[in-house]
């Protein structure tokens, strides 16, 4: 456990207690027990609810998956069915979000901003409805299925197509009667109906990210639902959290250095040349991880059965060989680290292979993850317990 004595800290006129130790960062503290996932850096190994990462995001639908994280099981014939209708009944924009969306497109403020103003206008917008197919279907499914949870699930990736149809002065579309969450948001974004592979791809992507144990956003949805606040806000905490370059990260650029190296003979000089002006490479390297990402993994699969499904696959060829080159070279430069491919590299490639702009990276991450945020708020709210940690005082003491 990384932890720092406190009195190395102190300045040398402070009272220092001795019991009192710093964890900066909170590095190495264990807040509670889970059940939701498993991430293990050395071994490589990601597990969700009792799957590997590997075997289960690229064979279930985004809806399935969720059902897995929420309940600990994969959800039966009737389950599923139930689910879709729920999704289903609840995917529609209250009018006032709508008007949000369009003053924000003038503005041009970016589709994560974007989502968390459209998404704290969800409060209070959404009355539990009456119907009688919605209240049997939460019967059906049962705690931690809700109301507003589902709201959440149904809604989101309608701001998100919203935004963007409403930014290039296109209108939203009416979601379509039969889609499932990601069929659902590539049709809200591009207004026709994807094609199968694509919905598989980004089925495995959002499967993928669900959740990775007490990451910052996480932990900030779980801080908020702990102090006895609400579901919405919760999710719109945690999408400040996750907003920011050293968590929701910029697979952006890991895919603007693909395209700059341009052919695979450029590769080795073009890294080379980063490294030697101090550069990182981006999509490399990992807090947690000290061998291959499995995300990575599972994702490159993804992108090269993608494009193979398309009629080109040289980009995804181009970025293998700029990956192994790559690892090469950062095991030359770093011989003491072991910098391998973090999910970044490979999510750039298959969403670009999906067909989304860069910028919808990371809201499409924040899709994903809020599955994973609302399976931790029922986790901690069954805690019942406050998270307060304490900060140790360094300023001055009063004078009498
Ligand atoms: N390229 C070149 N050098 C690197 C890289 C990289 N990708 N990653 C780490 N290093 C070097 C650092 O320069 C540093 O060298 P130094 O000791 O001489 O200063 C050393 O390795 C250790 O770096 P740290 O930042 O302390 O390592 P940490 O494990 O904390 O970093 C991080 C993890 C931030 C992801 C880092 O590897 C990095 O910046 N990678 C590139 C950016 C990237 O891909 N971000 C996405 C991460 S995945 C995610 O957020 C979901």
């Amino acid at each position: 456990m990384s932890s720092t004595a406190l009195a190395a800290a102190a300045s040398p006129t402070q009272t220092t207690p001795m019991d009192v130790t710093l964890h900066p960062g909170l590095a190495g503290i264990v807040l509670s027990t889970t059940r939701l996932s498993r991430v293990d850096g050395h071994r490589g190994e990601l597990v969700l609810a009792g799957h590997a990462v590997e075997d289960i995001a690229p064979r279930v639908s985004f809806e399935e998956m969720t059902h897995l994280l929420w309940t600990g099981r994969l959800p039966d014939g009737a389950r599923l069915e139930a689910l879709h209708r729920a999704l289903a009944a609840r995917r529609s924009l209250p009018d006032a979000t709508v008007q949000l969306l369009r003053e924000a497109a003038v503005r041009r403020v970016t589709p994560m901003d974007a989502l968390a103003m459209a998404t704290a206008s969800l409060h209070g917008a959404h009355e539990p409805s009456r119907a009688e197919t919605m209240v049997d279907d939460l019967e059906i499914l049962g705690a931690p299925f809700d109301d507003t949870s589902l709201h959440l699930l149904a809604t989101m990736p309608l701001i998100v197509g919203a935004y963007v149809r409403l930014r290039s002065g296109l209108e939203p579309v009416t979601p379509h009667r039969s889609l499932g969450q990601a069929g659902q948001l590539l049709y809200a974004l591009q207004g026709e109906v994807p094609t199968e592979a694509r919905t598989r791809a980004l089925d495995t992507y959002m499967n993928t990210v669900i959740d990775h144990g007490a990451n910052a956003s996480t932990f900030t949805a779980r801080v908020i639902v702990s102090t006895g606040s609400d579901l919405i806000s919760a999710v719109v905490g945690a999408l400040g959290a996750l907003k920011g370059p050293l968590h929701g990260g910029a697979p952006g650029p890991a895919l603007q250095m693909v395209f700059e190296i341009g052919q695979a003979d450029r590769a080795e000089p073009y890294l080379r040349a980063k490294l030697a002006r101090g550069e990182r490479l981006m999509g490399f390297g990992h807090r947690v991880y000290r061998v291959r990402d499995p995300r990575a993994t599972v994702l490159e699969s993804a992108a090269r059965q993608l494009f193979e499904a398309g009629d080109d696959r040289s980009l995804y060829d181009l970025a293998r060989h700029v990956e192994n080159v790559a690892i090469r070279l950062l095991a030359e430069h770093k011989p003491e680290r072991q910098l391998r491919t973090n999910v970044e590299f490979y999510t750039a490639l298959l969403l670009h292979g999906i067909g989304l702009e860069t910028e919808l990276f990371t809201p499409l991450f924040a899709l994903s993850r809020t599955a994973g945020w609302l399976a931790h708020t029922d986790e901690q709210c069954r805690e019942g317990r406050l998270i307060r940690p304490r900060l140790h005082y360094t300023g001055p003491e009063p004078t009498h």
